[in-house]
């Protein structure tokens, strides 16, 4: 039987997700919004456009949850994106709600789902995905450290002027200013990149990195990011879907690692059929450990707000 992978909302960051699934024919994709037409137009807009992209990935949109029953995978991406001046801890009270109902839906219609949550602010949302869901932690995860840690790259690439293909990074924490990417961790064709550039440079990136977001808000005014982040997330949703068990930064639920106890953090985990394979745990300099608490810190601070709402 072929994979089935469903979308909830059908955005921007829905829409090219969709896309990105079904041109790459990983899986048969069912798109889900409120919107009344709009996951229909899409989804037959990218069915149209299926004769001349030359995959056979069956593209269905919907109003309700009927459609995605025993879904294999589950990307949401409902809720409100940000506006310039906002940060993304600005959405909470919104999209709380949303993330809520829609996991409700998608738990009832399939159980055995890996969710990949992208909604901001995302650790919060994952906290309320697990709840609400009651699923496993190795099938509740979000995306972030793959879209932070694919800017850094693209930043290296310019800054060096060298292929993306040649570099890795390593970006750890909350999606959030306190997000801790790691230069270290960080390499072009193996080469740590502290050994590459001027430290000057490094932390120009690194800030650049952390800024990712919110530069590329500023530039569309409308909305935010959602071609990369519409990569990170179809990364992820590739690695579990064929068992690639690719290493990848995500936002897990830890209970001990790193030293942080029931809070979602972007770790460095293996991505399989089970969905989280394997949390695995870096040795980190002191200095690294006491910005990923920090980091820890933030995330555990907002979803204390929530509990409050
Ligand atoms: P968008 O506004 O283009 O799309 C959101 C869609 O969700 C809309 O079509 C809306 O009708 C739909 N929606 C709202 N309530 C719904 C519900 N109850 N059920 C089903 N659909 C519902 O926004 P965009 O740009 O696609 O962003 C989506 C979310 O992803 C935002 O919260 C944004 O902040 C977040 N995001 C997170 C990233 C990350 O790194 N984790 C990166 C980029 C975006
Ligand atoms: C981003 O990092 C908005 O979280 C989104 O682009």
């Amino acid at each position: 039987m072929g994979k089935k992978v469903t979308v909830v909302g059908a955005g921007n960051v829905g829409a090219t997700a969709a896309q990105r699934l079904a041109e790459k024919a990983l899986c048969d994709v069912v798109l889900v919004d409120i919107a009344d037409g709009l996951p229909q137009g899409k989804a037959l807009d990218l069915a149209e456009a299926a004769p001349i992209e030359k995959h056979d990935s069956h593209l269905v949109g919907t109003n309700d949850y009927e459609l995605t029953a025993n879904s294999d995978i589950v990307i949401i991406t409902a809720g409100i994106p940000r506006k310039p001046g906002m940060s993304r801890d600005d959405l909470i009270k919104t999209n709380a709600g949303i993330m809520k109902s829609v996991v409700e839906n998608v738990a009832k219609h399939s159980p055995e789902a890996v969710l990949i949550i992208v909604s901001n602010p995302l650790d919060a949302m994952c906290h309320i995905a697990f709840e609400t869901s009651g699923f496993p932690k190795n099938r509740v995860l979000g995306m972030a450290g793959v879209l932070d840690a694919a800017r850094f790259r693209c930043f290296i690439a310019e800054e060096l002027d060298v292929s993306v293909e040649n570099t890795h990074a390593f970006v750890l924490g909350g999606h959030g200013d306190t997000m801790v990417p790691l230069p270290r961790y960080s390499t072009v064709a193996g080469i740590p990149i502290t050994k590459l550039m001027e430290k000057s440079r490094i932390d120009a990136l690194v800030d650049r990195t952390r800024n990712g977001g919110a530069e590329i808000v500023a530039l569309l005014k409308t909305g935010s990011a959602f071609y990369a982040p519409a990569s990170a997330a179809v990364e992820m949703a590739e690695s579990i879907l064929k068992d690639k068990k690719k290493i990848l930064p995500c936002a897990v639920y830890l209970e001990g690692e790193y030293g942080i106890n029931g809070l979602f953090i972007g770790v460095p985990v293996k991505l399989g059929k089970d969905g989280i394979e394997k949390i695995i745990e870096i040795e980190l300099t002191e200095d690294e450990t006491q910005a990923l608490m920090k980091s820890a810190d933030a995330v555990r601070s907002l979803v204390d707000d929530m509990a409050k709402l």
